[in-house]
C-alpha cells in the first residue's frame, strides 16, 4: 500500500512558537512543527521510541534541517517515532563557525528545540573532522600556537553553547588514517600533532562536563581493521585519564558491512576499558533498482546490529542516518545506490522498519 507524504496534523497548521534564538547572529525565530500529530498507523503502535524506552536503549536518526523545516510529514515521524535525533550535517564545524571566530548555532538550535519539545535526547556532531571544514580553515596556515587557540575556542564555544542540551558529542571525527591504521591527515594534525585528539576531549569535557563524549569512525570494508583501531584508540585515551566516553561505530553498509561477532568481540574490549558503544549512522545501501531480496537483505542488517547492540552490556544507542529514503545521503553519495534507510520515500515501512520493532519487542 502506497501513502502519501501526508499526515494528520491535529494542528492545521505549523507552529511558529517564541523561542528565542540562543544565537542572535540572524535574529530568526525557530519554526518547529507542533508535537501533535499521528504519524500514519502503518508504522505500528506503540511508536519505535516508545518501545526502546522501554528497552532503556535510544533509538534515533539523523536530521536534515531543511526537512524538517518545509516537510511537516518528515517532522511527525521523527518527532514521534524516535527518543533520540542527531543533526546530519548543522553541527559541523563549516556549519558553526563560517568565519574566524564568528559562530552560527541558527540551523542547529531548531533541531535542540525540536528534540525538547519532543522530549528527545540529543546526540551532537561533530567538533573535529577533517571534512565540512569552512576555507578559512582549510586555507590557514596556523602555527601551533594559533592551532590551539582555534581549536579551543571552537570547542568551548559550540559546547558551551549546546550544554546540558547534548547527551552526546562525537568529539573527533574519522581519526583513523585511510588505510585503516595511524591518523587521518587532518590540519589539526598538521599544526598540532596526535595531541590535538587528547585536547579536544579535554575542551569539550570542560566546556559540558554532564555530555558523553565520543570517538567516531567508519569501517572501510568492514575488514576490521579500522574498528581495531578505533577501539584501541580510544581504549589508549582512556587509559591515559582523557575524559572519552565511549566509541561510535558508523555501521554505514556501503563503508561498513558489519559482522556481528567480530563487533560484539571489539564491543567487549571496549566495556573492558569501561566505555560504551554507540552504532551512530547505520544505514544499508541498495544497488538500485530495488528488489524484495535487497529489502530482506537491508531489514537483516538493521536487525542484526540492533541485537548485535542489545546484547552488549556497553550499547544503550542506536542511531540511524536519516529514516526514510527521500532525503538520504546516500543517493547523492554513491552512484546508483539509494533505499537504504527502514521507512521508503513515501514514509511507508519497509521490512527494515518491521525487522527493528521485532529487534526491540525480542529479549
Ligand atoms: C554526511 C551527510 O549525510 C551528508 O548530507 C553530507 O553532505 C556529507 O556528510 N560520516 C559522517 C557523517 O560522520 O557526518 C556523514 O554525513 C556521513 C559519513
Amino acid at each position: 500500500m502506497i501513502v502519501n507524504r501526508t499526515v494528520r496534523l491535529v494542528t492545521t497548521a505549523l507552529i511558529v512558537t517564541a523561542l528565542t534564538p540562543i544565537s542572535a547572529s540572524r535574529g530568526q525565530q525557530a519554526k518547529l512543527t507542533s508535537p501533535t500529530c499521528t504519524p500514519s498507523s502503518v508504522l505500528g503502535t506503540p511508536p519505535l521510541g516508545k518501545l526502546a524506552t522501554a528497552r532503556g536503549v535510544l533509538v534515533g536518526s539523523a536530521v536534515n534541517d531543511s526537512a524538517l523545516a518545509t516537510d511537516p510529514a518528515y517532522a511527525c515521524v521523527l518527532g514521534t517515532e524516535f527518543n533520540m535525533v542527531e543533526p546530519e550535517n548543522s553541527m559541523k564545524f563549516a556549519a558553526t563557525e563560517p568565519a574566524p571566530g564568528v559562530f552560527d548555532f541558527t540551523r542547529a538550535d531548531v533541531i535542540v528545540a525540536f528534540a525538547k519539545l519532543h522530549h528527545q535526547s540529543v546526540r551532537c556532531h561533530n567538533l573535529v573532522w577533517n571534512l565540512f571544514n569552512p576555507n578559512w580553515l582549510t586555507s590557514a596556515t596556523f602555527t601551533k600556537q594559533q592551532a590551539l587557540a582555534a581549536l579551543s575556542n571552537h570547542i568551548a564555544k559550540v559546547v558551551g553553547h549546546f550544554r546540558s542540551k547534548c547527551s552526546q558529542w562525537d568529539v573527533v571525527n574519522e581519526p583513523i588514517g585511510p588505510s585503516g591504521t595511524g591518523l587521518a591527515p587532518s590540519p589539526w594534525l598538521k599544526w598540532i600533532g596526535p595531541s590535538y585528539i587528547n585536547l579536544a576531549f579535554t575542551y569539550a569535557h570542560r566546556a559540558d562536563p554532564n555530555a558523553r563524549l565520543y570517538l567516531n569512525d567508519y569501517d572501510f570494508n568492514g575488514n576490521g581493521v579500522r574498528t581495531r583501531s578505533l577501539v584501541s584508540l580510544a581504549v589508549s585515551l582512556r587509559r591515559a585519564g582523557v575524559p572519552i566516553d565511549g566509541v561510535g561505530l558508523q555501521l554505514h553498509s556501503i563503508q561498513s558491512p558489519a559482522r556481528s561477532a567480530f563487533l560484539s568481540q571489539q564491543m567487549a574490549t571496549a566495556a573492558a576499558a569501561r566505555l560504551s558503544v554507540a552504532m551512530t549512522e547505520v544505514d544499508y545501501a541498495i544497488a538500485l533498482p530495488v528488489n524484495t531480496t535487497a529489502l530482506v537483505a537491508e531489514a537483516n542488517y538493521f536487525s542484526d546490529l540492533l541485537s548485535t547492540c542489545l546484547a552488549a552490556t556497553n550499547c544503550r544507542t542506536f542511531n540511524i542516518w536519516g529514516f526514510e529514503d527521500q532525503y538520504s545521503w546516500i543517493p547523492g553519495f554513491f552512484t546508483g545506490y539509494g533505499a537504504g534507510t527502514p521507512l521508503d520515500a513515501h514514509l511507508n515501512p519497509k521490512p527494515a522498519w518491521q525487522a527493528l520493532r521485532v529487534a526491540l519487542s525480542t529479549k
